[in-house]
């Protein structure tokens, strides 16, 4: 059995780190069952080692039911056996530290998996039990209990709550679960619920595992006083930030992370840890704070349209936030919930993505082309920024989203439970194509558990392993690049004409970007790096290029 690894050094190694997200279940499957595993990352070392990133962040990798791709955790302290043993973790994690690449995993502290021990005993032990106080039950309303408790809809449907049948076969109480019914809400207020997770971040700090991202991490406490307050929407603009605000964010859960941190602190380095956090952007220096989780996972950049200004201000209010945070910020434009930005970007403005995958990507039609010169254009202007920059697995190779995935392959339960009305996210998490043929694109030897499109092979690891401006040889060069170039130092903007923006970075670093239609002249000074060749002294629209000024 390998040996726990630990990575010595710096305890500041995150504030300026290029971290990787790998959604383990689809990105390499050495066992052949068509479900990505453990030993499929060891065997990728090398591949992930070239890339140059500092980390990886592991999606979740421990048994589940699959109710929510894994976000349905039946056994914290565990690999699911179709993704191998806690020996496979641990080899990988020597692997991986031996080439200095640190490792995140995916703490799921909001709700287990129904199919967890504890949620199992919750059901038998009956109304008052001990076992129930772990969750979220509640008596229903009406005559007889028939009325959930609250009108709290969930995040994948219409119904945040379900009834279940008492051990004596009578239809009984409800218990709260804000994403799928198989997934049920735990009692932040439980002391047991509150140990077992400090257990869990020691488990595996123990291990050697180098951080956490924590998801929904904005959720925990809630406020349950009765009568409940009503959520029909989690929408801010629906519902209002005040009302939101109230019942989810709630200062007695930064108290929580206030021990965790504590515990990450009795590590050398510190163990890190990340907020999934659904909070108004003004609250979220308290997630990021250095007494707290220490950074906070920005989704403003992702949302913004490609326009320079939004770009700008979205930039200039992250930068602030992170800086009252006492952190640094982070960068992301894609992830395992996103519809793929590539894609994203190659829409017309204003594209509902829903709806858009509804018609199987074809209306309203796409632009492949702009799409990708965008992507790449703007994931070198994040790479150019002060902070930590997330990249997810297959943005490297410039991959699209897969739009047209048949009904009956979907998995997300967002399709069941929103009443086939929404595909959600499997489109973005089809398995990596690693060659241009061969059984799924050399993902594994047997098959795929998304269906990977023909065209997937064009966009592989093989067809872009040493070509001259491919995406991936792109997002080597800036990695690289980046890694030399990076410092704590803040941005300075640098006036440039509309629809570009350009800015300066430590030892003359530049970045210039052009979001308008027209080439426009490039910055004076050497070009290090262009995420699209230059004509001659004009940058093309969409466009970075990253200028040694002198
Ligand atoms: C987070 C995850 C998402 C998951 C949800 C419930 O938002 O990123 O994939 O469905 O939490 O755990």
């Amino acid at each position: 059995m390998a040996q726990h690894t630990f990575l010595k050094g710096d305890a500041n190694w995150w504030r300026q780190a290029t971290i990787y997200q790998i959604y383990p279940r689809s990105f390499a499957d050495v066992n052949g069952d068509g479900l990505g595993d453990i030993k499929g990352i060891t065997s990728r070392v090398d591949y992930l080692h070239k890339l140059g990133i500092d980390a990886v962040w592991l999606s979740p990798f421990y048994p589940s039911p699959l109710a929510d791709g894994g976000y349905d955790v039946a056994d914290y302290r565990n690999v699911d056996p179709r993704l191998g043993t806690l020996a496979d973790f641990d080899e990988m994690l020597e692997a991986l530290h031996a080439v200095d690449i640190r490792v995140f995993v995916d703490i799921v502290p909001n709700h287990s998996s129904d199919q967890h021990p504890w949620f199992q005993e919750a059901l038998k032990a009956g109304p008052g039990s001990a076992a129930r106080d772990r969750y979220i039950f509640r008596d229903g309303k009406g005559a007889n209990g028939e009325e959930p408790p609250s009108d709290w809809i969930s995040h994948f449907g219409p119904r945040g709550w379900t009834r279940v049948t008492e051990p004596d076969g009578t239809p009984g109480q409800w218990y709260l679960h804000l994403f799928a019914p198989e997934q049920p809400d735990f009692n932040w207020d439980n002391q047991d619920v509150y140990d077992d997770f400090i257990t869990t971040l020691r488990f595996w700090a123990d291990r050697g595992v180098d951080g956490y991202r924590v998801d929904v991490a904005h959720a925990l406490k809630k406020d349950m006083s009765d009568p409940m307050p009503s959520i029909k929407s989690f929408d801010y603009a629906v519902t209002g930030e005040d009302v939101l605000k109230t019942i989810f964010d709630r200062e007695e859960l930064h108290q929580v992370y206030r021990e965790w941190r504590k515990v990450f602190n009795e590590y050398d380095p510190p163990r890190v840890a990340i907020a999934e956090a659904n909070a108004p952007l003004y609250r979220r220096p308290l997630y990021a704070s250095p007494d707290e989780l220490g950074q906070a996972i920005n989704f403003d950049i992702l949302h913004q349209p490609w326009r320079a200004k939004k770009f700008k201000t979205s930039i200039s209010n992250a930068l602030t936030l992170a800086q009252a945070a006492g952190s640094s910020s982070t960068w992301v434009l894609s992830s395992h919930d996103e519809v793929r930005h590539a894609s994203r970007y190659g829409l017309p403005k204003g594209t509902n993505y829903d709806n858009w995958l509804m018609t199987d990507g074809t209306v309203p039609g796409i632009n492949y082309t702009r799409g990708l010169r965008r992507a790449r254009a703007a994931e070198m202007l994040l790479l150019a920024l002060p902070g930590c920059t997330y990249i997810y697995q297959g943005e490297e190779l410039g991959l699209p989203e897969v739009a047209d995935l048949h009904d009956k392959d979907l998995q997300d339960p967002i399709w069941i439970r929103d009443g086939k009305t929404r595909k959600g996210r499997d489109g973005c998490r089809v398995p990596l194509p690693w060659t241009r043929e061969g059984s799924s694109f050399g993902f594994g030897t047997g098959g795929s558990h998304l269906p990977q499109p023909e065209w997937f092979g064009d966009y592989s690891v093989e067809a872009e392993d040493g070509v001259p401006g491919s995406t991936l040889e792109l997002y080597r060069e800036a990695i690289s690049l980046r890694k030399q170039l990076q410092s704590e130092e803040q941005l300075e903007w640098i006036d440039s004409p509309a629809k570009t923006l350009h800015f300066a970075r430590p030892n003359g670093w530049q970045s210039f970007t052009n979001f308008g239609a027209k080439n426009v002249p490039a910055p004076a000074g050497k070009v290090l790096l262009a995420s699209r060749p230059l004509k001659g002294n004009l940058v093309p629209k969409n466009t970075t290029v990253w200028i040694q000024a002198s």
